[in-house]
């Protein structure tokens, strides 16, 4: 769990910030919704179901995990703040319908009254320390940095999730409710080059997101060797037929990363021509 005083302060650092500096660090600017074919992969993709390793995040990709019915899911993410996001969306879905949902996600930071108005009615749904976080940011914003919140969250107003099970319709939304409170969820903050040292499960599903993408912001001259060792480092906590996915947007060209060569289970599956969205998919028997 984060350090709540900690996480309050480098939050008000954030909306003090003029401009966002740091792109992904211990406390940054978390994601609203998954920029990933979250819902696509998972379903087209076969996998069991026992024990989940994923990045946090917006919290899309536990969500998504729990709509596949998995319920035993080890989450990480080098971002703090992506664990008050998560229990913000998770209190939302448990206490409020779909429609809801979507008002409150897109409008979140425009009447901070009502977001403290909203705070109370999620109240009994949320981690003590969650709750007191989002009350003290809505009021600091409230009297010091209205458009604050703009600041701590990408994606505010801008667009709602469309690569998600559960928001696909009210029938998944509700599905999703009744199987939260199943889901055991633990949290490690930290830098995923360093959480192989940290690891001690074998997983069935490791999500990886595209953090690939900005790893040559922490290895110079990051380049298709340090990316195979990346992958072989993960895959070796997959188990039998376990599956590994890694994402890529389009500012990586997948070209430049064909680890097609390592073994038969991986593959380079690309979604859409236009925006060159790809992912990389492992299969833990085939990989060398
Ligand atoms: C790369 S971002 C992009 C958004 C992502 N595609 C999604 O759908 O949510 C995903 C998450 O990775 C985290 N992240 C980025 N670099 C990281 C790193 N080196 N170690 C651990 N987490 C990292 C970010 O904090 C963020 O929450």
């Amino acid at each position: 769990m984060p350090n709540l005083e900690d996480a309050i302060k480098g939050s008000i650092n954030l909306i003090n910030e003029e401009k966002t500096t740091n792109l992904f660090s211990k406390y940054s600017k978390t994601y609203l919704f998954t920029t990933e074919c979250i819902k696509e992969y998972l379903n087209r993709e076969r996998f069991n179901k026992t024990k989940a390793l994923t990045v946090l995040s917006s919290g899309d990709h536990v969500f998504n995990l729990i709509c596949k019915d998995v319920y035993d899911i080890d989450t990480f993410d080098i971002n703090e703040l992506t664990y008050y996001l998560f229990y913000l969306k998770r209190a939302i879905i448990l206490k409020l319908p779909l429609p809801a949902f979507k008002y409150i996600t897109y409008n979140l930071g425009k009447d901070l009254e009502k977001d403290l108005k909203l705070l109370e009615i999620l109240k009994d749904e949320l981690p003590k320390d969650v709750y007191e976080y989002y009350r003290y940011i809505f009021t600091y914003c409230q009297k010091y940095q209205p458009d604050g919140l703009k600041k701590l969250i990408w994606g505010l107003a801008i667009y709602i999730g469309n690569d998600s099970i559960y928001l696909e319709n009210i029938k998944e939304y509700i599905k999703l409710r009744q199987k939260l409170k199943k889901a055991h969820i633990t949290f490690t903050f930290s830098d995923v080059l360093e959480l192989p040292n940290k690891l001690t499960n074998l997983y069935d599903i490791i999500l990886l997101s595209n953090i690939s993408d900005y790893l040559y912001l922490k290895i110079p001259n990051f380049n298709l060797e340090h990316f195979k060792d990346y992958i072989k480092t993960f895959s070796q906590f997959l188990k039998e037929d376990g599956l590994l996915i890694n994402y890529f947007i389009d500012n990586t060209n997948p070209n430049d990363f064909d680890i097609t060569s390592l073994g038969k289970g991986i593959r380079n599956i690309k979604i859409d021509s236009y925006s060159e969205e790809t992912y990389y998919l492992v299969r833990k028997p085939n990989v060398k």
